[in-house]
């Protein structure tokens, strides 16, 4: 085996460059000394959507995208989905080990002792019409939350950080339960701090006369695995935007609500809600061969909740979440759009289309089918899958922040222009 390194010969110059290959990349900046001459920038990388640009060096969550593993901090999330919850792996996602009895206990008390939110915000919250989106609201509500805890601009101070991390967690239950309870005209239902948090949030969402909610536990564990896998995914579009807003050093509220406004979109955590909405449109098992010729005739229709930018293979989330949806469907009965997602799914993973592009089920194909069948509206999906998030959004930004190789974000560009020209006056454009 020869040197780690790249030979790259100029064949404009004639000129030879070594340049080091480590952890399986090279540093980009290695090829700015490439040049024609004095005046050349030196080359650069064209690499948009980042498909092949590793933006930073991370021990949180690694993904084999051709073999379907997941791991948080070494764990198998198939081994974490079975014995954790979502409190114990958000703790192991944000300080890197599972937490000892005594963390544990303190963790899931500064967390459930920060539920409450300001009473102001709900007056934000009043002011969104009561068909607003709650993505929409989220965001928005994240954002305004920031103004109530200044002290959060102080990021490099480790205590300070802890406290938004605690809040940040723990309210996004509260203020999901609040933003449903308003679309629903219902009064607002208080955190009951003697519930686990997935039951919490079942509390904040569904409590309706009963003095005390009881969540059903089938339902209760079920929410509470969704959270595990879907609480962190590396380098997604989300958490690069987490990242690229908090290398600026704003405060977490404000990069939290950036990452959630990523989330929102359709080809990422708003396509579980895509999946119910094709899967609808679909309507029986017989349209489903004329609905994937539409598909592969390439008119911009998508098989919602198929394909991966990383994963070749089954993602082995969607493996757990289908397996979850059938205990959920034992408690409230399955759900009549699922006998159209398993013929899909057992049609297009034997269709050349879908196994010339290595397109599985993703995280969002059957989450939807069980958020539906725990009667969640469609608009709380993309809800559902940031509450969780949140905590790989903050371990993700922590690990930045700590990370000596970062600094701001601003990638380079390759201007297509027009070339420099004077300006005209208005009477003589054409
Ligand atoms: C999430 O990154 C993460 O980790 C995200 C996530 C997380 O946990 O954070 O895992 C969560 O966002 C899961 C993905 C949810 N999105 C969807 O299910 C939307 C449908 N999927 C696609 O839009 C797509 O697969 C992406 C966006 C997920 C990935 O897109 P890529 O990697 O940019 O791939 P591509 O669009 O370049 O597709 C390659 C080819 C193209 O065909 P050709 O141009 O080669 O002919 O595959 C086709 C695409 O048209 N293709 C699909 C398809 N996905 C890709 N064709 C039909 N249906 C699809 N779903």
């Amino acid at each position: 085996m020869g040197s780690n390194t790249l030979t790259i010969t100029d064949n404009r110059t004639g000129k030879k460059y070594e340049v080091p290959i480590k952890e399986g990349t090279i540093k980009a900046t290695d090829l700015r000394q490439i040049k024609t001459g004095e005046d050349d920038f030196g080359v650069m990388t064209y690499d948009p959507a980042f498909m092949n640009t590793a933006a930073c060096r991370s021990a949180i969550t690694y993904i084999d995208g051709d073999k379907g593993i997941l791991e948080y901090r070494g764990y198998p999330i198939e081994q974490l989905a079975e014995k954790s919850t979502y409190l114990e792996t958000a703790y192991l996602l944000v300080y890197g080990e599972l937490p000892t009895a005594t963390q544990l206990s303190e963790w899931q008390y500064n967390i459930t002792h920060h539920t409450f939110i300001n009473e102001n915000l709900k007056g934000v919250l009043d002011a969104f019409r009561y068909n607003a989106h709650p993505m929409g609201i989220l965001i928005a509500m994240i954002s305004a939350m920031g103004t109530f805890y200044p002290e959060a601009k102080n990021i490099f101070d480790a205590e300070i950080r802890q406290r938004q991390i605690y809040r940040l967690v723990a309210k996004m239950i509260t203020i999901a339960g609040f933003s449903y309870r308003h679309m629903m005209g219902m009064p607002k239902v208080y955190p009951d701090n003697d519930l686990s948090y997935p039951g919490n949030f079942l509390n904040m969402m569904f409590k309706t006369t009963e003095l005390k909610y009881q969540p059903n536990r089938a339902l209760e564990r079920a929410l509470e695995v969704l959270f595990i896998l879907h609480a962190d995914h590396e380098q997604n579009c989300s958490t690069s935007a987490m990242r690229v807003i908090g290398s600026s050093q704003v405060d977490p509220y404000s990069a939290v609500a950036g990452a959630a406004a990523a989330l929102y979109g359709p080809l990422h955590g708003g396509a579980n809600e895509q999946v119910i909405r094709m899967l609808t449109e679909i309507g029986s098992k017989q349209n489903i061969p004329a609905f994937i010729k539409k598909v592969e005739a390439g008119e911009g229709v998508k098989l919602m909740g198929f394909g991966h930018r990383v994963y070749k293979n089954y993602d082995p989330r969607a493996k757990i979440i289908k397996r979850v949806a059938y205990e959920v469907f034992e408690v409230n009965g399955t759900n009549p759009l699922l006998d159209i997602a398993l013929e899909l799914e057992r049609i297009a993973l034997e269709d050349d289309y879908f196994i010339k592009r290595k397109l599985y089920p993703n995280v969002d194909f059957y989450s939807g089918l069980i958020y539906q069948a725990m009667k969640f509206p469609m608009d709380m999906f993309p809800v559902l899958f940031a509450i969780p998030r949140v905590s790989g959004w903050l371990a993700q930004w922590q690990e930045m922040l700590e990370d000596p190789d970062q600094k701001i974000s601003r990638p380079r560009q390759i201007y297509v222009g027009a070339k420099r020209r004077d300006f005209v006056p208005i009477e003589r454009r054409k």
